[in-house]
């Protein structure tokens, strides 16, 4: 694991590349858009950034169906285009970290099309299965994206699991020889100079022997069997043993409904980490069920509780990686905040974790409080599960539900190109974006806020200075107050320096009356940050935060 820990000390960006910034014109965000932003990235105070695939794909799953894990894809500009921004990236005093997805690879990758013509060593790479004489499937697990996790391959008369999109063939990592491959690529890009990855859904790595049936989730069956399986410690272990320990990388893992007691079996600094930190879905669900598209009323006591949970539970032990945002989920603003209150409930989002312990990740487009896309046509989503979704799921609803059903669920809402400026395409690209941009670029994009001290993007600069600034946000205690408020998020951090105090209205009422906790008098503090020019004694303003201080020295 990385040494030193430097990872503690870092603000990631992640970029996902087809959105972010076209540097060529053909329509397609790549790496030359991407070296045209470092110093932009730079501005923000993000010293990281955490790229989602560049490998060759064939887009299926936008890049997350890996057809070669050697190279860059020519659409983002080939390796030489890489090799710029990772140097670039690394003059400016800035981690680049590469997403590593070998849950699966492409049906297109050569393992799989010799795979398929039991060509060997390829024979085993994934986890082939004959018909049985019933007719039935191998067993009754669901793919997370679309229908069951089993396809027939006509080449080699079997069945392969495919636990997301049709196209993602799962890899067998009970093969040595797979485990292997994944060490060589892990050097590979080692060697390059990266300096770590998030590991996709590694979670998933390891299937129980046997693959019985799963007896008793209603749906996604088989989820409880396959994440955190039987071998994923060994595993995980093996690839630190044999890469991790000879360089200084970081490594975070996502990990879908992971608990903070799980999380610790593998990033407890005191016992023998395996990861650094884990990608914890919890927090998405404060308006959801499972999967963002089981949508259901926004509840702040939820989002508290998890935010604290995972606050105390690893503290002195585990260190948190905090996000809001991602290229899975639709934007924050429309979720937890409100399009009505963009610019204020934007702010107040990014205070609700920014001054929280652990690396905070910032994902594309949240910096400027980019907010959800509402097509009018299903037929404009691209996503793979979000097509599945519409067309194979709650197909007796009115078509208008139907669609409302992916505005607040689709991952596309996030995947729309960054706002750039109020030009044409948003200044995303000269061509013919790739996607849709979402129509209100003339009212938010960078170029704009860049001219205005009180953007949302002037607000993510502040506040991720503060953070750097003070001593109590990277190692002080954390302690929420007025657990059982719907409306207000009330957290301090304290160490031998200072204290300071946080407070979130979630709420669109004008006159929130906040209860300041015992112990702390604001008639002594000093205001370090907000996002209203005037205040207004303890009443709080639609979605009003304040960031207080009381030095100790
Ligand atoms: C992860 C990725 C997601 C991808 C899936 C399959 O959840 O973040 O974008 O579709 O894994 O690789
Ligand atoms: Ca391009």
């Amino acid at each position: 694991m990385a040494i030193n820990n430097w990872y503690k000390d870092k603000v990631f960006y992640q970029i996902w590349p087809r959105s972010f910034k076209d540097g060529n014109g053909d329509g397609m965000g790549d790496l030359y858009g991407v070296y045209e932003k470092l110093d932009y990235i730079k501005s923000l105070g993000c010293d990281g950034i955490w790229f989602s695939p560049l490998y060759p794909s064939p887009g299926v799953d936008c890049g997350y169906d890996i057809s070669d894990y050697y190279g860059i894809a020519e659409e983002f500009g080939g390796m030489d285009a890489f090799k710029k921004v990772l140097d670039g990236a690394h003059e400016r005093g800035m981690k680049v970290i590469m997403d590593l997805v070998v849950n699966h690879t492409s049906d297109q990758h050569e393992w799989f099309q010799k795979s398929r013509q039991r060509i060997d060593p390829y024979t085993d790479y994934y986890i082939w299965r004959p018909a049985k004489p019933n007719g039935k499937l191998p067993n009754n697990w669901d793919s997370l994206f679309e229908g069951k996790a089993w396809a027939w391959d006509d080449v080699r008369k079997e069945y392969y699991m495919h636990l997301f999109a049709i196209q993602q063939a799962d890899l067998n990592m009970d093969n040595p020889l797979v485990r292997e491959e994944v060490k060589n690529i892990l050097r590979f890009w080692l060697d390059m100079g990266v300096d770590g990855f998030r590991e996709d859904v590694i979670t998933f790595i390891s299937k129980p022997e046997g693959l019985p049936d799963d007896k008793f989730m209603p749906a996604s069956k088989g989820i409880f069997m396959f994440n955190h399986g039987p071998h994923l410690h060994e595993y995980l272990e093996e690839f630190k043993r044999d890469v991790f320990d000879k360089y200084d990388a970081m490594i975070l893992a996502e990990a879908p409904l992971v608990t903070p007691k799980k999380a610790l079996e593998y990033i407890d600094e005191n016992n023998n980490p395996v990861l650094d930190m884990m990608i914890q879905f919890a927090t998405q669900e404060a308006d959801s069920f499972m999967t963002d598209y089981i949508h259901m009323p926004f509840n702040l006591r939820k989002l508290k509780r998890t935010y604290s949970k995972w606050q105390t539970k690893l503290d002195g032990k585990g260190w948190n990686m905090l996000y809001i945002e991602n290229h899975d989920h639709p934007r924050m603003v429309s979720r937890y905040g409100s399009d009505d209150f963009q610019k204020e409930s934007a702010k107040m989002l990014a205070v609700s974790y920014l001054f929280q312990k652990g690396t905070p990740f910032i994902y594309q487009g949240q910096e400027i409080g980019m907010t959800n896309w509402y097509p009018s046509d299903p037929e404009m989503y691209e996503d793979v599960q979000t097509r599945w979704q519409y067309f194979n799921v709650a197909t007796k609803k009115s078509p208008k539900k139907r669609l409302e059903r992916l505005w607040h669920g689709s991952r596309d809402s996030a995947r729309t190109p960054v706002q750039w400026s109020a030009e044409e395409n948003a200044g995303f690209t000269t061509g013919k974006p790739w996607f849709y941009v979402n129509d209100n670029y003339k009212e938010i994009n960078v170029a704009d806020q860049e001219t205005d001290e009180n953007s949302v993007l002037n607000f993510y600069r502040k506040a991720i200075s503060l953070r750097r600034e003070l001593s109590s946000v990277r190692n002080g205690n954390y302690k929420e107050y007025g657990k059982a408020s719907r409306h207000l998020y009330t957290y301090s951090r304290e160490d031998g320096k200072e204290k300071i105090l946080v407070v979130c209205s979630f709420s669109k009422k004008k006159n929130r009356k906040w209860k300041v906790p015992e112990g702390f008098d604001i008639s002594t503090s000093e205001l370090l940050l907000n996002n209203y020019e005037s205040l207004d004694g303890i009443t709080l303003k639609p979605y009003e935060t304040r960031v207080y201080r009381w030095r100790k020295i």
